[in-house]
């Protein structure tokens, strides 16, 4: 492979300037995220820790094996919603190695509203087990919770993705032969009583873990019974007498040990081969991304550039160089994993469509994973094009994309618009993992298209009806259009919403990917079958 010769001038004044700006961007990033990681009110923490309690992310670290990553995902969930009450939507999910084996892990934050459940705690849940299901990960559930946030019932409880489908899929996991382990450390009442049960193998916390279908107040009310909380549910209760859970631990730290204890005897079966090298680090320094990455949109920025940055040597083999050159396709190396990478670099037109369709083509038949970078604003627009057939051509890019078995991961570098998200493997095309930089935007199109079309729509029925749209008024319908826009286009109104796995430091990117590709070899690569190919 060649190495990309880079024509960044790390000395020229716009790259100072994008650096400096990049720097507040990632200062907001990094301040936002670390008061998110304190969790709950204080006094909740306070009185948490009082009980004789690890933190939810402390029983992570000491669940995890010594120096090894933990992949948080989407640590600003609901971010920005409910008055912040919700830091993390009360749980945190995410990868970690135990005895060697990478694991999906779900935990319960008790100190945010007693580790309830609102939309978006459901949704990390879900997608936390769903991410398990594609990669056959085993998990362990770390359960402290009141079960539903009873105020958001609606949105909670009764659809399909909502909270019983964790038991479908505990029971669907279970039967692929995907380990599921629960460890109860706090409450486990109503629906929540089913996390342990549904387990294979279950522990508990003696004095501290509860687990029952009604809690004493309910029983009360339903039948008049007068009973505590431990003689209902608790440990003694659970592994004595009901057999609902399977070992007894004195606390957190010994129920931590007999999971640990039981991943001894889980053995790692990696499916798929890939021919895996020595890692070596990016010739051009991945720091230099906060000089070039694009803060204003309007900028175009070479997507070699970002390549160089990330993929190992910043050795690249480009497929297509001289043809359709909005869109660059090529091998490379990540953290020694081979990998395709499709990365715009403009609109996408009928040939770049074709040239990203047989791009696909080739990874899905080598079995090699694929990397989407994002930066799109959408497919051409205009007559000669749709003449030209581009919503014929653009449909064969989206066809490739979305039949193709092989892993794909998303990371949106730039901005995310229109059928352009599709193309790229946005959250519909179920990549294993889709990430954000904080600089990313995305939306249907971007605000200034839209107010556009909004203020051409209005100008043309007024027009109709033979009135004027009064200048005024088309100016205060346009700034509002942007505003919107600008606030539900963030990187944080996206990953608040589970629209994405996280937002990351760029610089992170190698590492992060290289871990997903790992990661994915749990699972064999399917061979891919394509349908029709409009032609
Ligand atoms: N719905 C809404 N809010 C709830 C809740 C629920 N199911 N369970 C707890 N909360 C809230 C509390 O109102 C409190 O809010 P605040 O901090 O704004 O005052 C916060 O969560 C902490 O609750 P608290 O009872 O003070 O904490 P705790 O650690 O002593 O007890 C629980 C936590 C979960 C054991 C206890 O609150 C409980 O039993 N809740 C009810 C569980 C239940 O019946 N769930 C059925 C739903 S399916």
């Amino acid at each position: 492979m060649f190495r990309i010769e880079s024509k960044i001038d790390t000395t020229d004044s716009e790259f100072i300037r994008n650096k400096e700006e990049y720097g507040k961007i990632l200062n907001t990033f990094r301040e936002t995220l670390c008061n998110v990681k304190k969790g709950g009110p204080e006094q909740s923490v306070k009185r948490h820790k009082e009980r004789g309690k690890l933190l939810a992310r402390e029983r992570i670290d000491m669940l995890i094996d010594r120096n090894t990553p933990f992949i948080e995902l989407s640590s600003m969930a609901a971010f920005g919603m409910y008055n912040d009450e919700f830091p993390s939507a009360g749980i945190i999910t995410g990868i970690g190695v135990i005895h060697g084996k990478e694991t999906m892990i779900v935990a319960n934050d008790a100190t945010v509203k007693g580790g309830t459940y609102i939309k978006e705690s459901i949704k990390k849940h879900v997608r936390a087990q769903e991410i398990a299901m594609e990669n056959r990960l085993p998990c362990v559930y770390l359960v402290d919770s009141g079960g539903v946030f009873l105020p958001e019932q609606a949105n909670v409880f009764p659809d399909k993705y909502d909270f019983g489908r964790f038991f479908f899929n505990q029971a669907r996991l279970s039967a692929e032969g995907i380990p599921q382990i629960a460890v109860v450390m706090g409450s486990c009442t109503a629906g929540g009583a089913y996390v342990p049960a549904m387990s294979d193998e279950t522990i508990i916390v003696r004095n501290q873990g509860t687990i029952f279908i009604g809690g004493p107040p309910l029983v009360k009310a339903a039948t008049g019974e007068e009973v505590t909380a431990e003689e209902l549910g608790g440990a003694e209760v659970h592994t004595s007498i009901s057999g609902v859970a399977d070992y007894l631990a004195e606390n957190d730290v010994h129920a931590i040990q007999i999971c640990r204890n039981i991943f001894e005897s889980i053995e790692r079966q990696e499916k798929q081969e890939l021919n895996r090298r020595e890692s070596i680090d990016p010739f051009y320094d991945p720091e230099e991304l906060y000089g070039i990455l694009p803060i204003d949109l309007k900028k175009p920025v070479d997507s070699h550039e970002i390549i160089a940055r990330i993929v190992d040597g910043s050795l690249f083999h480009e497929f297509k160089e001289r043809y359709a050159p909005t869109l660059v396709t090529g091998f490379a190396r990540i953290m020694g994993y081979p990998v395709g990478i499709l990365a715009n670099n403009g609109v996408l037109f009928s040939e770049t469509s074709l040239k990203g369709a047989h791009f696909i083509e080739l990874c899905a038949s080598r079995k090699i994973p694929i990397l989407f970078l994002q930066n799109i604003t959408g497919f051409i627009v205009g007559k000669q094009y749709e003449r030209g057939g581009i919503a014929r051509d653009g449909a064969k890019f989206v066809h490739a994309v979305a039949n193709a078995n092989v892993p794909k991961f998303t990371v949106i570098f730039g901005g995310s618009f229109g059928a352009g998200n599709y193309a790229m493997a946005g959250r519909a095309y179920e990549p294993r993992f889709l990430f954000m930089y904080p600089n990313a935007k995305i939306s249907v199109m971007g605000g200034e298209q839209a107010s556009g079309v909004l203020v051409t729509i209005k100008e043309d029925q007024m027009k109709a009806a033979g009135k004027v749209f009064p200048e005024e008024e088309k100016e205060n319908l346009r700034k509002s259009i942007l505003k919107k826009y600008e606030e539900e286009g963030s990187a944080y109104f996206s990953t608040a919403r589970l629209w994405d796995d996280g937002i990351i430091d760029p610089v992170d990117t190698r590492k992060i990917i290289g871990l997903s590709i790992a990661i994915s070899q749990n699972k064999e690569y399917k061979q891919t079958r394509f349908g029709i190919f409009r032609m």
